[in-house]
């Protein structure tokens, strides 16, 4: 399954276009809600699992200032090669990628030496193959009081006119996302942090979790 992101890792620009695709047409408001939602302050320090092209890193840059601190993890070799020119482009000092599964993460892994402000994964839990072990981890590294954020799509609603495009779809994103939508994301962080608040954007395809760990 790597290779699919080893593919949109060589093409940047193609997968910021599926973006587009995905979030129809509301990526940047979009991203830009999720970070909001991780209520952070500057100085903070924040985790992108499964970062891709670091297409959150304006946002959390932003949120964090200079002085804060964003690790993101991917492990795929080509999503982080961009991400890393998008670093360099930026002039981002304070932006670490770690190449590894999420499933393995932990602060000795991550090389941190205290538990983090927030968590965000955007498109990410739903293709992570081991997404249980992998919000463990997260919830597990995140500060008590801290925010875990989920953005991630679904089909469209049974209640929708669009619901026909639905095979077509899951057949597309499943070749090439590796998207499995029927995961339980949602029961999995109850169980791990706590009440989970839901918001649901673009006719119910796309929705922003949000757990502060109790
Ligand atoms: C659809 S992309 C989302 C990228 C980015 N978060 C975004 O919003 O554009 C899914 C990402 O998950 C990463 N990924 C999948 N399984 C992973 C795992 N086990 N550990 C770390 N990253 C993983 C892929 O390499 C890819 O970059």
């Amino acid at each position: 399954m790597k290779n699919i992101y080893s593919f949109w890792g060589k093409r940047p620009f193609l997968y910021s276009l599926s973006c587009v695709i995905t979030f129809l047409g509301r990526e940047e408001v979009l991203r830009k809600k999720a970070v909001e939602n991780l209520k952070l302050r500057k100085g903070d320090t924040v985790i992108d699992i499964a970062c891709g092209t670091g297409l959150n890193f304006p946002y959390l840059h932003n949120a964090v200032g200079n002085g804060g601190k964003i690790i993101g993890v991917d492990y795929s070799r080509e999503m982080l090669y961009s991400a890393g020119n998008r670093i360099k482009q930026k002039g981002w000092e304070n932006v670490v990628l770690k190449h590894m599964n999420a499933a393995e993460m932990s602060l000795d892994t991550l090389f941190l030496e205290h538990e983090v402000d927030g968590i965000l994964s955007t498109l990410g839990i739903s293709a992570i193959p081991d997404h249980k072990q992998a919000l463990a981890k997260a919830v597990e590294m995140l500060k008590y009081k801290g925010t875990l954020v989920i953005l991630d799509a679904k089909p469209f609603p049974e209640t929708s006119l669009l619901r026909f495009f639905n095979p077509l779809i899951k057949y597309i994103y499943k070749q090439w996302a590796n998207w499995n939508y029927e995961k339980d994301i949602i029961e999995t962080l109850e169980k791990l942090a706590g009440k989970v608040d839901i918001t649901e954007y673009n006719s119910g395809t796309i929705y922003i979790a949000t757990v502060i760990k109790s």
